[in-house]
């Protein structure tokens, strides 16, 4: 779709009110107005006076898609115009900030603007230099090395995301140095990665057979890293190891601004006032502000207020306490004090509406969407009133509710059971409860209503880490 000679995003925003101060008079200057467009023509794709030269990528299937939303903030003009520049000069990327999907949404959206491929790792406390580079497997007796994501992206010239370098353990840190470095690794099969620089230098004085039979690879040159992390020490991980730091041009991440995230707000929720919305915007501000960390209450997650905003925009008498509360538990995870705190600031807010809205009833039915394949209709009574809205579904036959032989609905398991059912238009969902409260019980039956299979995953601390239970599986599987 680059291709086509014309203007795509034509986006103009102005930067105003921001001001910074400035000692000792305490200036107030304002900043210059920096209008950014995102240009594509001819093959070539602008961000302000930037611009970048489109490749045709050999496997389309790796760039991502649908990252970019039509309206592009300010902000998040500016960090792909930063990320392209660095992209430019060959330099790798490190995006810091706060938890949330927003610096890797800010990654994707970057590769599918300059339609580049991707490999993908979340690092953990347990991957290790294998997961990087080559993994030997198994099949019908013989072992082979399997070149993993590192090794992937430097020889086929894609982009590597390491999402959460904050929790590598020291001991990736070797290959990782050296792959950003010097553009090189040592492989278990024998094969050496070396930058095209230094490959190039060597093919002038020697043929590419020679070179081959001493299996030296070539890394591209168009290979680059973007690492995504958490600042630390504020949030738990491994402070970044300074040589590992100095490898990366750096930048902070924050949230967008509140006027972006209001507006992104206002246009997900035409149904519901623009006060509350944000009133609601400002709880999770100050939920994630310097006080209320001091006070050790966790982050809000203002990222999730998007999709419950999808939630609340369907059913615009819901209650918002009840609704911060499915993103932000604080009664369930927090202590007598945090909680109080939580309280003052809903109060403040004026969203401490938890007894005078109506709660969600009963799901009346469930029926398969007639003209959106995988999708069901679902009908929840709320305050006398019916409302019918769409939720994805699986592909087994869809039960009723209460039609369980098994599983014993109470009052307020339908409740819950309706609210699964919201949140499941927007979001996935975390049951949390006390030891046998009967989460796995509701899980099952939630997934027996909207037609799904249940694939049980037992999660323990530390056990391993998911991408490789994920490979195991489709092994075993296949
Ligand atoms: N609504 C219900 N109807 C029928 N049986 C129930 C119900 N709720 C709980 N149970 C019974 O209680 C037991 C514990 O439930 P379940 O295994 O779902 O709890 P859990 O919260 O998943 O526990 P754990 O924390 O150990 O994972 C189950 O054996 C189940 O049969
Ligand atoms: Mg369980």
């Amino acid at each position: 779709m680059h291709h086509r000679n014309w203007l795509l995003l034509l986006l103009l925003w102005q930067l105003g009110g921001q001001s910074f101060s400035h000692s000792p008079s305490s200036l107030l200057l304002e900043l210059p107005q920096i209008l950014i467009t995102l240009i594509f023509a001819g093959g070539t794709v602008k961000i302000g006076e930037i611009s970048y030269k489109l490749k045709t990528p050999r496997n389309p299937e790796l760039v991502p898609v649908k990252y970019i939303s039509d309206s592009l903030p300010q902000t998040v003009a500016q960090h792909l115009r930063w990320m392209m520049q660095k992209d430019l000069l060959g330099q790798d990327v490190f995006l810091i900030g706060p938890p949330g999907p927003f610096r890797r949404s800010l990654a994707m959206q970057y590769l599918e603007l300059t339609k580049r491929e991707v490999e993908y790792v979340a690092l953990s406390r347990d991957t290790t230099e294998t997961d990087l580079k080559q993994r030997r497997e198994i099949r019908s007796g013989t072992a082979f090395y399997i070149d993993q994501c590192a090794v992937r992206a430097a020889t086929q010239g894609r982009v590597l995301v390491l999402e959460g370098l904050e929790k590598a353990e020291r001991n990736v840190l070797p290959v990782l140095n050296n792959l950003l470095e010097n553009r090189e690794m040592q492989l278990e099969d024998g094969r050496f990665l070396m930058s095209a620089e230094r490959y190039d230098k060597l093919l002038q004085e020697h043929t590419k057979e020679e070179l081959d039979t001493w299996k030296i690879v070539r890394v591209s040159e168009d290979f680059r890293v973007i690492a995504l992390g958490l600042p630390v020490p504020k949030y738990k991980g491994n402070p970044l190891d300074p040589p590992l730091r100095s490898r990366f041009q750096a930048r902070d991440i924050y949230y967008l601004p509140f006027k972006d995230q209001l507006e992104m707000l206002y246009t997900a929720g035409p149904n519901i006032a623009a006060e509350r919305v944000s009133q609601l915007l400002s709880l999770a501000t100050t939920l994630c502000s310097q006080e209320s960390s001091n006070l050790g209450l966790p982050d809000f997650p203002v990222d999730n207020l998007l999709p419950a905003l999808h939630v609340l925009n369907a059913f615009p008498m819901l209650s918002s306490q009840q609704l911060l509360q499915r993103l932000y538990p604080y009664s369930s995870i927090l202590g007598k004090e945090g909680r109080s705190a939580v309280e003052g600031v809903l109060s403040r807010f004026e969203l401490l509406d938890g007894h005078r809205q109506p709660a969600p009833g009963a799901i009346l039915t469930v029926s398969r969407t007639e003209d959106l394949e995988g999708h069901a209709d679902v009908t929840l009574r709320v305050a006398d009133k019916d409302i019918t809205f769409q939720v994805p579904a699986g592909a087994k036959e869809l039960r009723l509710p209460n039609s369980s032989p098994t599983f014993i609905s109470t009052p307020s398991h339908s409740q819950l059971m309706a609210e699964m059912m919201q949140s499941h238009m927007a979001k996935d969902i975390c049951l949390i409860g006390t030891k046998g409260c009967g989460k796995s019980v509701i899980a099952r039956e939630f997934a027996e209503i909207l037609g799904y299979s249940i694939e049980p995953v037992m999660l323990y601390q530390c056990l391993f880490h998911f991408r490789e239970f994920w490979d195991r599986e489709a092994i075993v599987l296949g």
